[in-house]
């Protein structure tokens, strides 16, 4: 099941957030999120426990992609996939560009995003402390 996050989430979110990021949740206030009204957190559900996330900051027509990560036992389920759609199928029509930043060596998630049509559009050298950084954009019209 996919729906919005809630605050009872927030350690769940942490904990997966902390696979991203040793920092995430000091980088990351999932509960100030979940409060300003321009934020999305997307959990999904599975088993009875959440076993994915998506988080974006949308501002009019563009969405910037925060963090997205799934339980390693459960990847390759389409779980990625399906908290991607439900982002931009519930941004409707009015959403024309989503962003994100994504490090050069992940294959993985790169491949994901250009599965969803983004492109690579500017490389950040040296972004992360172990690694450069891709821009990437996924435009509608
Ligand atoms: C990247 C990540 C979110 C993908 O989650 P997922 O639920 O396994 O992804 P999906 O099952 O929806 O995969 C969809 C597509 O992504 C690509 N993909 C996913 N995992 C892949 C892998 N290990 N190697 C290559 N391509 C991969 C494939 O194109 C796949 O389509 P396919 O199954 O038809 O080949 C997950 O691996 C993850 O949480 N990684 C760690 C956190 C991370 O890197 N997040 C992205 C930060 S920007």
């Amino acid at each position: 099941m996919i729906r919005e996050a809630n605050i009872y989430d927030i350690p769940r979110i942490n904990e997966l957030g902390s696979l991203l990021n040793d920092n995430f949740s000091k980088v990351n206030n999932i509960k100030e999120m979940l409060e300003d009204g321009y934020s999305k957190v997307i959990v999904y559900e599975k088993d009875d426990k959440i076993v994915g996330f998506i988080s974006a900051t949308c501002l009019y027509e563009t969405c910037d992609i925060l963090s997205l990560v799934v339980d390693p036992d459960y990847r390759k389920k389409m779980i990625a996939s399906n908290l991607i759609s439900y982002l931009i199928s519930d941004m409707g029509e009015n959403l024309k560009l989503v962003t994100l930043e994504v490090k050069s060596h992940n294959i993985p998630a790169i491949r994901l995003y250009e599965k969803f049509g983004f492109e690579i559009i500017h490389r950040r050298d040296k972004y992360y402390k172990d690694d450069d950084a891709y821009l990437m954009a996924r435009k509608s019209e």
